[in-house]
């Protein structure tokens, strides 16, 4: 038995891949395309480990895609792959259309070609788990009932279009052709190996480099956060006791807005690593709006709590702590990631606001 993961050298993925096979001995098969976003470093603990093989390669590689299903023969696809951060699809969406829409249709073309040389069981238990994303539906307005599985979609930024558009290709490849899929739609997610372009990290390696902490606009925008090891542990439960077809949303009961995560990010700081020049918060700075900024996104996730029985183990305090303790004590990862392309991402994205 293997698993066959796309994307699992970015922040889910490896998180992912590192909770699999700290309790499993089923090798895992690792896609990835190593974009800015992807960082072996993250993997680095399994180097030599027989159970993990990394394949540096493009998911919109059909000829790839249909050689590593043929030699490992996964039982399950669970793929992470995707252009994921909201800013860089305002600023250039073709490559979110490339990878998000047409990556997956491909991977769910040579996902169906493989299946269909199966027989008997290894038919029957095969699954393609596609990982997306609560930003699908839309915004809602502070009162609104939170998401449940059969909120209307209402994307709204070229990121969530994309991700909207795969989960109506997985959507249909299970309505038309039978293949066994399963869609999970999570919301915000933070905790180690977070590439520090999103909001968290970004404030946290801000922080301590002594910048500016940019919140856009009024900084009132409500998310649900969740740990990854929350999100890792609900797609297990999921692949293993999940409905073929049917959608789960998983969240983490803690809406917060975007203001109080990062004055929580600061007073965390402020406690493990004070800085002899002041609080962290002398650094917030309001920033210009990210255009079409939904406003609230909030997950009900009674449906994955009452069919899987999986409910979030971490608070936001716990996981956040652990977060920001993870950043102090990981300062070689990020001047790693920061040594990279990330720095010229920062000026596309901030020096014209
Ligand atoms: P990420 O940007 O950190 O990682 C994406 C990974 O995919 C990277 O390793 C990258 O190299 C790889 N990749 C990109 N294009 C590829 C391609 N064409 N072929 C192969 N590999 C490619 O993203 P993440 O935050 O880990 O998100 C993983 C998945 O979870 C995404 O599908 C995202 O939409 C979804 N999601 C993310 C969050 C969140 O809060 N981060 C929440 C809900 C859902
Ligand atoms: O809801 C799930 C989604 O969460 C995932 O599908 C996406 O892949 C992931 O990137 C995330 O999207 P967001 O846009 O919500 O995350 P981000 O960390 O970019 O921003 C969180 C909030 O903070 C959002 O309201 C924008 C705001 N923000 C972000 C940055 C980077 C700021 O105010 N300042 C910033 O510098």
């Amino acid at each position: 038995m293997t698993l066959l993961v796309t994307g699992g050298a970015g922040f889910i993925g490896s998180n992912f891949v590192l909770d699999w096979l700290a309790q499993s001995d089923e090798p895992v098969v690792d896609l990835d395309a190593l974009t800015y976003a992807g960082n072996l470093q993250n993997l680095a603990s399994l180097e030599g480990d027989a159970r993990h093989v990394f394949v540096h390669g493009d998911i919109g590689d059909r000829a790839l895609l249909d050689r590593l299903l043929a030699e490992h023969r996964p039982r399950a696809v669970l793929h992470f792959a995707a252009e994921s951060h909201v800013d860089r699809s305002i600023h250039g969406p073709g490559a979110f259309i490339k990878t998000n829409i047409e990556g997956t249709f491909t991977l769910l073309e040579a996902t169906r070609a493989y299946w269909s040389t199966l027989q008997g069981d290894a038919k029957a238990a095969l699954r393609f788990h596609h990982v997306s994303t609560d930003e699908v539906y839309g915004s809602l307005t502070p009162d609104a009932p939170a998401f449940t599985e059969s909120h209307p979609y209402a994307p709204n930024s070229p990121y969530s279009a994309s991700k909207a558009a795969s989960d109506h290709l997985v959507r249909a490849w299970h309505h038309t052709y039978g293949l066994p899929v399963l869609t999970t739609n999570c919301s915000n997610n933070y905790g180690p190996f977070h590439f520090p372009e999103k909001l968290i990290p970004l404030m946290i390696v801000n922080a301590l480099a002594g910048k500016p902490l940019p919140i856009y606009g009024d900084g009132l925008q409500v998310r649900d956060w969740l740990y990854v090891g929350d999100h890792c542990s609900a797609i297990r439960a999921v692949l293993a006791r999940g409905q073929v077809g049917e959608v789960y949303n998983i969240g983490g009961w803690n809406e917060m807005p975007n203001r109080d995560i990062v004055h929580t990010v600061c007073a965390l700081l402020d406690e493990l690593r004070p800085s002899s020049e002041g609080p962290y918060a002398r650094l917030i700075t309001h920033v210009k709006d990210r255009p079409g900024h939904d406003r609230r996104y909030a997950i009900d996730a009674r449906k994955i709590e009452r069919e899987l029985g999986w409910r979030p183990a971490e608070t936001f305090a716990s996981g956040i702590r652990k977060t920001v303790m993870w950043y102090l004590d990981h300062a070689d990862w990020v001047a790693n990631v920061q040594s990279g392309g990330y720095r010229d991402w920062l000026a596309t994205n901030y020096t014209a606001r």
